[in-house]
């Protein structure tokens, strides 16, 4: 069967219908989340700090992303799998953005790419557009802006709020087919919704954006410290893993791992 396209994620904004995406960095959890029918996935640069090691998504470099990209590519048959541009693949302009976004679509074989930033990227969406790509914007918190941004509410007050208003429709004017709105106060979230005719995808962004995003490894609760407030833990990975480790450590220590039915003469 195909995969999910634009296409259908424009046709189920004019049926009101919402949607869930989820992040993915390897093909064995991809192939999970595929079988369970979730529609798009996003190889984030989250990757960093949820796979990587890094603190933060600024260290992600392109080849990384390429990487694991084409793994989630592998893993998938159903779902369209987004790629995004780490900082510093696109802010010298669109011919380095085309530059990196043409690696992630040939080698990496994503259906369409995601890159932060509203007006200040707008160029960049509209070649990448052009050459037949199809862009995902993300405005609100940016989180390859950290070292400027830090992990604030953005779009809070009436110039902050009207800022985010110009962002959203210059994604959408640069030929953008969604866009991520991250961290941003539920009525402004929502009149985004209202005034775009492109889908949005909140996280921390209410109930009433078009889509939903979360960190894959958040959502599984795999992720070890502190979780943002916007995230719900739907499992406890990290509690089941651990539990198996130990289990695997104490039967090989007291030596009842392996038995008879695991070993061949
Ligand atoms: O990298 C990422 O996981 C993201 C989502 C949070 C939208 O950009
Ligand atoms: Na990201």
């Amino acid at each position: 069967s195909r995969r999910v396209t634009v296409h259908d994620i424009a046709a189920a904004k004019e049926r009101g219908e919402k949607w869930p995406m989820l992040t993915a960095y390897d093909a064995m959890t991809a192939s999970v989340f595929d079988e369970a029918g979730i529609p798009v996935m996003l190889v984030g640069d989250s990757m960093g700090n949820c796979h990587l090691g890094y603190e933060t998504t600024v260290p992600v470099t392109l080849d990384e992303m390429t990487m694991l990209a084409a793994a989630v590519v592998r893993g998938t048959k159903r779902a369209l799998i987004v790629g995004d541009l780490p900082f510093g693949s696109y802010q010298e302009g669109p011919v380095q953005a085309l530059r990196s976004a043409t690696r992630l679509v040939k080698d990496a074989g994503v259906g369409a790419v995601k890159l932060e930033g509203g007006e200040r990227s707008h160029t960049q969406i509209g070649l990448l557009v052009q050459a037949g790509i199809p862009v995902m914007g993300h405005i609100g918190l940016t989180p390859q802006s950290v070292n400027t941004l830090g992990y604030r509410v953005q779009g809070r007050g009436e110039e902050a709020a009207q800022q985010l208003l110009r962002d959203a429709k210059a994604v959408q004017d640069a030929g953008a087919f969604a866009v991520v709105l991250e961290l941003v106060p539920v009525e402004l979230a929502a009149e985004v919704t209202r005034i775009l005719h492109i889908p949005t995808i909140g996280i921390g962004a209410g109930p009433e954006t078009d889509a939903q995003v979360l960190v894959y490894t958040d959502m599984v609760g795999l992720t070890g410290g502190k979780v943002p407030r916007f995230t719900k833990q739907y499992a406890n990975l990290r509690q089941t893993l651990g539990d198996a480790a130990r289990e695997f450590a104490d039967e090989v220590i007291g030596g009842t791992f392996p038995q008879e039915e695991h070993t061949f003469h």
